[in-house]
C-alpha cells in the first residue's frame, strides 16, 4: 500500500534517480537539501515499505502553495500515484486557508497537463523560453480553492 510521508536527506539519492529520468532540466541534489531545510518549503515522498515510487516539493507562502515539483517513477505512471499527492496537498492547503495552488510546466509536457486541467488547473500567464534547453515556455498554472 502506497503511504505518503515527509522527505528526508535519506531519500535524496533515490529522488535524483526519478528526478534525472523524469527532467529535460533536473533539479540537483543540493536543491532538494534546500528545500529540506527551507521552513517554507514541504517535501513528501510516496513509499510502499522501502520502495519510493514518487515526491512532490511545495512551498507554502502566506495564503499561496506552489508546487515546484512533483514527479513519479517512470515505471509506476498511471497507477494514481500522482493522484495521491496532489489529493493530500489539497487537503493540506484547504485545512491552511490556502486560496490558490499555482506551479509552471513545460509547453510540451502533454501528460503533466492533462494531470494538471483533470485536477482543475487553469492557464493563467506563459513565462516565455524558461527552460533553457529545450528554449519552450513555462505554462503557469492556477487553482483557485473556494474559501469558506
Ligand atoms: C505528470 C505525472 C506526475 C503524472 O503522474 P501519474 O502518477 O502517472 O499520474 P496519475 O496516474 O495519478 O494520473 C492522474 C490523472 O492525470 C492524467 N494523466 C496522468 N498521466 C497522463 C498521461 N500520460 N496522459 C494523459 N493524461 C494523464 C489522467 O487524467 C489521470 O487520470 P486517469 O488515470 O483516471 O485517466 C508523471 O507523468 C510524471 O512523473 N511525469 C514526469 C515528471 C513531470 O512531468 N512532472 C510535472 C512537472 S510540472
Amino acid at each position: 500500500m502506497i503511504k505518503i510521508r515527509d522527505m528526508n536527506a535519506d531519500d535524496v539519492a533515490e529522488v535524483m534517480k526519478i528526478e534525472r529520468a523524469s527532467f529535460n532540466e533536473p533539479w540537483a541534489e543540493i536543491h532538494f537539501y534546500f528545500d529540506l531545510y527551507s521552513k517554507i518549503s514541504y517535501n513528501w515522498v510516496a513509499v510502499n515499505k522501502d520502495e519510493l515510487y514518487a515526491y512532490i516539493c511545495f512551498w507554502k507562502i502566506g495564503d499561496e502553495v506552489h508546487i515546484n515539483n512533483i514527479a513519479v517513477k517512470e515505471a509506476n505512471r498511471k497507477q494514481g500515484i500522482a493522484q495521491k499527492l496532489l489529493d493530500k496537498l489539497t487537503s493540506f492547503a484547504r485545512k491552511s486557508n490556502i486560496k490558490s495552488m499555482t506551479l509552471e510546466v513545460n509547453e510540451h509536457n502533454m501528460s503533466a497537463q492533462a494531470f494538471y486541467k483533470k485536477n482543475g488547473f487553469m492557464e493563467v500567464g506563459r513565462r516565455p523560453k524558461y527552460y533553457e534547453n529545450d528554449q519552450a515556455d513555462a505554462l503557469i498554472l492556477m487553482k483557485e480553492l473556494e474559501t469558506k
